[in-house]
This record gives C-alpha cells, structure tokens and sequence, in this order.
C-alpha cells in the first residue's frame, strides 16, 4: 500500500472558525452532504425493515436489483439484467478498493478530480495518473481508468462522443472502464449520459461499469447506499470478492433504497430544490466577482474571481460563506473554488445577503 495523503481538510478548519465568528452563523458550502429530509416512503420502507435478524446477501435482494434495473431503463435509457447489479455500502467504498478488487497496477483518473480514486489507487500499491487525456498514460498498459461525468469538483459533462472515444480506446487495451455517475440525475444545462448507454458502449457492456449513488438523488448519504452495474462478469467476479470480505449492504438499507430507486416524485422534488438554489446564488456570485466555469451538471459551482484559491476562501470566510479550495481536488485547482447547493433555502439565502 502507498502512502495516503493527509486529510486535507483539517486545512480548512480556522477559516471554518473565522466563517462560525459571523453574527448571523456560517453558511456551509464547503462539503456536498444534503440537508433536505429524507422522503417519508423511504423511511417508512426502512423501518418496515427493521425486524432483519438475518445475514442479508452480499448481491441484495432480487427486489433491489429489479429496482435498480428498473431505475436505470426507466430514466437513463440503460438496459442492464437485474443479476448484473451489485449493492454498495455508499459508492465511496467501492471507488476506494476497486483498484484491489482488479489487481490493478495503473490506475488513471480525471485531473481534477473526487480524492477518492487516487486513496484507491495508494491502497492498491497502484501507479496512479491524473489526467484527462489518454495520451498522457503513455504506452504502458492500464488496468482501470475511472470517468466522472458530471464531475466532482467541475460540474462538467462529458459528451457521448468523449466517453465514446474513451470506451474504445481501453477496450483496444483491455482495461476496465469504471464510470462514476453518483450525479447523473443533476443536470442542467447539459444532459448527463451513462457510459452504459447504447450511444456510448454500442451496446456491449464489456470492460464497463457504472458506479451509482442514492446519497444525492434521495438524501440518502447517511445510509449508505450505491449500487455498480455493468459488464457481467466483472460484477460477478466482485461480487464473489465482496462475499468473501462481507461488504453487505444492511437488510433495512436495501429495503429503504428498492423503494428510492422506485420512486421519481421525490427525486424529481430534490432536484427542483437544488436547481431553485443553483438559480439564486449564481447570479450572486458572478455580482460578487466571481466567474463559474463548467458547473452545466451536479451539485457545485467551480469558482474563480482570479485569485489563489486560498485567498478566495478567506475571502468568502470573512463574510461567513466556508467554500473549498480547488487544489483539494488536484493541483490544476490552484485558482478555483468549489460552492456546494447542499445548503437549505434559508442558508442559501442568507449567502446570497451576504454577497450583495
Ligand atoms: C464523485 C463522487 N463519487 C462518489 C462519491 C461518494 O458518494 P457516496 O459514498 O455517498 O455514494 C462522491 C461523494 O460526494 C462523489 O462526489
């Protein structure tokens, strides 16, 4: 195992306190955890669950990967069998030991990017490289790239013809192809498309997966709960492994995400929340300053008035507003910010006051 990088956001922590000093409280944009409820017939299918004194299976219950299945046809246009899905425990697990899972040796991810797939890439001793072009993996096999669209920390979606280019060009390589879509229903001005879309895969799933999360559609980060799908016998040799290491997703948990995944109301409702917000601080951002680049998708604005990132977030820090800055995400970060809209109404607000 590499070495793993310093939490870095223990960084943060005296403008947090700086932005906690404003009369009228912090408003927390610096982390993308949702604060809105989650919907009643999750909770209510989660308790109908509660009586599980069983060992639940590591594959979920038929009903959860009909949902799941379900889920992907009905709003994605995504034809995937129902024994090809496989529970997660949140998909940040997943994205942090897939690399072990393959044996992989190179690893490469987005250059801005979610932390997570270089942890993944340390834990499994791996060679890891941040790039958002194929070329710069050079001429050594690769084992795993991930894609991320749209992306953490840009808001960036990638095209059917780019996520085309790169489907092709690791099946001409033998390597897996790992497409996290945890903020696939979140688009806005640009519609997001799965790496398991026929427009992009022609059709085959082979050397794909689609990694997905209920934490942003459903509120659901608390209880942990995200699903992989895609090429058959990559799911079936995971899920193998994860029988053998206990990865289960708990019983009332795979209750609770079976009836999300078979619900749009409220996830349609969710993302009239975030949209109404986006729609409010944006204009008060750019008034302030600020220009937003990319951010067509997802849950941030990625953020630049020019200055070093550092002295953006102080800067937002002395009006209350805790942001973070762009190189927690890769030093191509350097100038930019990322505001998250996991905040409520009020806070958002009061953001919005406070920038004018
Ligand atoms: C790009 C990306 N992938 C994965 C995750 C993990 O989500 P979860 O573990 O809640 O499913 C996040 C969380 O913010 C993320 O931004």
């Amino acid at each position: 195992m590499n070495k793993l990088p310093d939490f870095p956001w223990d960084r943060l922590e005296p403008y947090k306190e700086r932005a906690l000093a404003h009369p009228d409280g912090i408003v927390d944009l610096s982390v993308g955890t949702p604060v809105d409820p989650v919907p009643q017939i999750v909770q209510d299918a989660l308790t109908g669950a509660a009586n599980s004194p069983g060992y639940p299976l590591t594959h979920g219950t038929k009903a959860l990967r009909e949902a799941a299945a379900g889920w992907l046809r009905r709003r994605h246009g995504v034809t995937v069998e129902q024994q090809d899905v496989l529970p997660l425990i949140g998909s940040k697990e997943f994205v942090a030991w897939l690399p072990t899972y393959l044996g992989a040796k190179r690893v490469v991810f987005p250059e801005l990017a979610y932390p997570t797939y270089d942890v993944g890439a340390r834990l499994a001793g791996a060679v890891a490289t941040a790039s958002d072009s194929t070329l710069a993996a050079g001429p050594e096999h690769v084992d795993l790239i991930w894609v991320n669209s749209p992306g953490n920390p840009t808001g960036r979606v990638l095209p059917a013809e780019h996520l085309r280019k790169v489907v092709s060009w690791a099946r001409e390589r033998g390597t897996v192809v790992a497409s996290d879509e945890c903020y696939i229903e979140l688009g806005w001005e640009e519609e997001p498309i799965s790496v398991l879309h026929p427009d992009v895969c022609g059709g085959s799933h082979e050397g794909l997966l689609a990694v997905h999360s209920l934490s942003k559609r459903s509120n659901l980060a608390g209880y942990r709960a995200g699903f992989v799908t895609g090429d058959p016998v990559l799911v079936k040799r995971l899920l193998e492994t994860r029988k053998h290491a206990g990865m289960i997703m708990p019983a009332p948990v795979q209750a609770a995400m079976a009836a999300a995944l078979g619900d749009d109301v409220h996830a349609d409702r969710q993302r009239e929340r975030y949209g109404a917000r986006r729609a409010v601080l944006r204009p008060a951002l750019e008034r302030a300053g600020w220009n937003i680049d990319h951010s067509t998708a997802g849950l941030y604005f990625w953020a630049s008035n020019g200055q070093n990132a550092w002295d953006q977030v102080a800067k937002l820090s002395e009006i209350g507003i805790l942001v973070a800055p762009g190189e927690f995400y890769g030093s191509a970060g350097g100038r930019h910010i990322r505001i998250a809209v996991t905040a409520t109404d009020e806070r958002i607000g009061a953001a919005v006051a406070r920038l004018q």
